[in-house]
């Protein structure tokens, strides 16, 4: 059945992708998104763009008068690195700001148990410095940033108004998310970073040895993910990755491979306290949701490789 829907962030990278399958699907779809970072022509044209900051009353406002069926909360601010410089800043919009969204939403149901909220939270942020890999939801998260201590806190509030209000929601921590439309800003950049360069004919440096890991999803299987959660009667909190590493080498020898030109190997100085390693296991998310991610790595960067070269001759 089509269904009212709010995407935050619907003007951004990931937002913008789920903004496309749900109109795809027939719902009728708002974006509030005050575009930061986004990017209203992103938007699709069946979906009305509202452009509001999540922290202000209007959009309060706003999502009372709409009542939707169903919230999918992705507006941040989204840059690791701006949230150890700007601590308030980042909480003022990835807690208060969702605080907001969830109160509005709550304030708006007239029977809290016909509506699901589904927040994307992070899976590469949240857990700090782990000993297993890949990481299972059932490792107590000790995040080492302001931005990923926004996000576990905004986890916290909607156990609490699940227990005490009777919210269904999702959490989604999501590993780094990658695919067409990827602004170079991101907390997981490096993909746009390095193609961007490449595609410009410039060398993209690699920072440190390159052989630290992380587990890079395809937006697509991050989209799908969001559905299956929107669809499904639960409530808790899913780890959206792939259970594979790779590293930041694999990344460039790949992406040199798509672009067709063989870039030298540079490397820049290390970015001190950055994690060695990331990768999550996402078992609970194939067992609950019946989610799995269906890109490889390769198709993916290929797919991306595609994209962003399309767009610069554009
Ligand atoms: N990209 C990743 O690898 C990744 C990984 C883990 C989690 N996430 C989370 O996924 C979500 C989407 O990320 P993305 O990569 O698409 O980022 P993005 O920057 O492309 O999208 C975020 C959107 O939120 C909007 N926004 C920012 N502050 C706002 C505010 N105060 N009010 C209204 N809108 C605001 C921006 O304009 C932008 O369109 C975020 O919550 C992010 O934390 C992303």
């Amino acid at each position: 059945m089509a269904k009212r829907v709010i995407v935050t962030g619907g003007a951004g990278f990931i937002g913008s992708h789920l903004v496309n399958r749900l109109v795809s699907e027939g719902d009728e779809v708002v974006v509030l998104d005050d575009l930061s970072t986004g990017d209203a022509a992103k938007v699709n044209p069946n979906a009305k763009l509202i452009a509001l900051d999540i922290r202000s009353l209007e959009a309060k406002q706003f999502i009372k008068d709409f009542k939707p069926d169903l919230v999918f909360h992705m507006a941040a601010q989204i840059n690791l690195r701006k949230s150890l410089q700007q601590p308030m800043e980042d909480a003022s919009i990835n807690v208060l700001g969702s605080i907001n969204v969830i109160q509005g939403l709550v304030e708006s149901a007239e029977d809290i148990s016909k509506v699901k909220f589904v927040f994307s939270s992070t899976g590469g942020a949240i857990y700090g410095d782990v000993d297993t890999l890949p990481t299972p939801e059932t490792v107590i998260p000790n995040p080492l940033s302001p931005y990923g201590v926004a996000k576990f806190s905004v986890e916290k509030y909607l156990y609490y108004y699940h227990v005490v209000h009777g919210l269904p929601y999702v959490a989604l921590r999501y590993s780094n998310v990658y695919g067409p439309g990827q602004s170079t800003k991101g907390e997981a950049g490096v993909v746009a970073i390095f193609l961007e360069k490449m595609l410009s004919g410039e060398t993209p440096v690699i920072n440190g040895d390159g052989i630290q890991t992380r587990d890079f999803v395809f937006v697509e299987d991050v989209v799908d993910a969001n559905v299956r959660a929107a669809q499904n009667d639960v409530t808790g909190i899913f780890n959206i990755g792939t259970s594979k590493e790779s590293s930041v080498m694999d990344i460039f020898n790949l992406l040199r491979r798509f672009v067709g030109k063989d870039f030298p190997e540079v490397h820049g100085p290390a970015i001190p306290g950055e994690l060695q390693r990331s990768c999550l296991d996402f078992s609970k998310a194939r067992e609950v949701l019946g989610w799995q991610p269906k890109t490889t790595l390769e198709e993916g960067l290929r797919i991306t490789a595609e994209a962003f070269a399309k767009s610069v001759k554009q």
